[in-house]
């Protein structure tokens, strides 16, 4: 479903290059619900974000459903680049995948103008949709995510767990196969935490959508993640099905994760 070969990203800043990812290799199988853990600045963000081309690698290769939406290959001094052998989609090829890829944050950045029905329309609005249907998808979506009852409501009139609920449907309007999930619930108590987890895992099992699940919280990869990579500082240094991760931590930053998770940070 996604495979990702040796991708590193540089950002360029005045005071030089600074690596966020180097050597990342990662392959998610339809279905997945793949956790991405690691501690803050580990570098979790810039990569969920190379697998929708928010944000441009700087070398590697990018394959979604067999096609390759980016590839540039790290060349040693004395070889030659070729620009032959470079991808990178644009234009109408890369709203197509975006359409394909629906992505929520910590934070929901819903239209404060618009009342919850119209926020989850945007997405239809913008890619075409005939009113009517909009209007049925809408209704049907409001239901998955159980938020009918505040259809009319703004988001300042909602809840943080209700505005995510908002921003989930709003993600899953145009029925992409994947879901990235920035730190979804890190702004929320533990129990709408829970709630919304399980409608995650509702929608992994209903509609089949993968879902990559980025976290610093080892209990949200125990809740519902079937795979997971570990990521420390810029690259992954563990990753594997989730029971022989946990059980079998080959690594201090796994084990330290893990020691969070009972409030042991003394
Ligand atoms: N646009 C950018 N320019 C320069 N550095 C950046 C940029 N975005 C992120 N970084 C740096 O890359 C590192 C990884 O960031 P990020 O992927 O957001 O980490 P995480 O999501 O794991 O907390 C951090 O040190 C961050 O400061
Ligand atoms: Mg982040």
């Amino acid at each position: 479903m996604i495979k990702i070969q040796n991708l590193y990203k540089v950002f360029k800043t005045e005071s030089g290059h600074f690596k966020a990812l180097e050597d990342v290799s990662l392959h998610v199988e339809a279905e997945d619900i793949y956790g991405i853990i690691g501690m803050s600045g580990a570098g979790k963000s810039t990569l969920v974000r190379c697998i929708n081309l928010l944000e441009e690698p700087t070398y590697g290769e990018i394959v979604i459903e067999g096609q390759c939406i980016f590839r540039k290959m790290r060349k040693k001094a004395e070889e030659a680049e070729d620009p032959q052998e470079n991808v990178r989609l644009t234009g109408s090829d890369l709203l197509a995948l975006r359409r394909e890829i629906g992505m929520i944050f910590q934070t929901p950045n819903l239209l404060m103008q618009r009342n919850v029905e119209r926020n989850i329309a945007f997405p239809l609005e913008v890619a075409g949709v005939p009113k009517e249907k909009i209007q049925t998808r809408v209704a049907e979506l409001m239901d998955l995510v159980s938020i009918s009852e505040k259809a009319h409501n703004y988001p300042s009139q909602l809840s943080g767990g209700q505005r995510q609920r908002v921003s989930i449907a709003r993600a899953l309007a145009n029925t992409p196969k994947i879901l990235l999930c920035d730190e979804p619930t890190s702004a929320l108590d533990s129990l709408t935490t829970n709630q919304i987890l399980d409608l995650l895992w509702d929608i992994n099992q209903k509609l089949r959508v993968t879902i990559i699940m980025i976290t610093h919280e080892i209990e949200i990869v125990k809740k519902i993640c079937n795979k997971v990579a570990v990521i420390d500082q810029t690259r992954i240094v563990e990753q594997g099905e989730i029971g022989q991760v946990l059980l079998n931590p080959g690594k201090e930053i796994t084990r330290q994760l893990l020691r969070g998770t009972r409030g042991n940070y003394a």
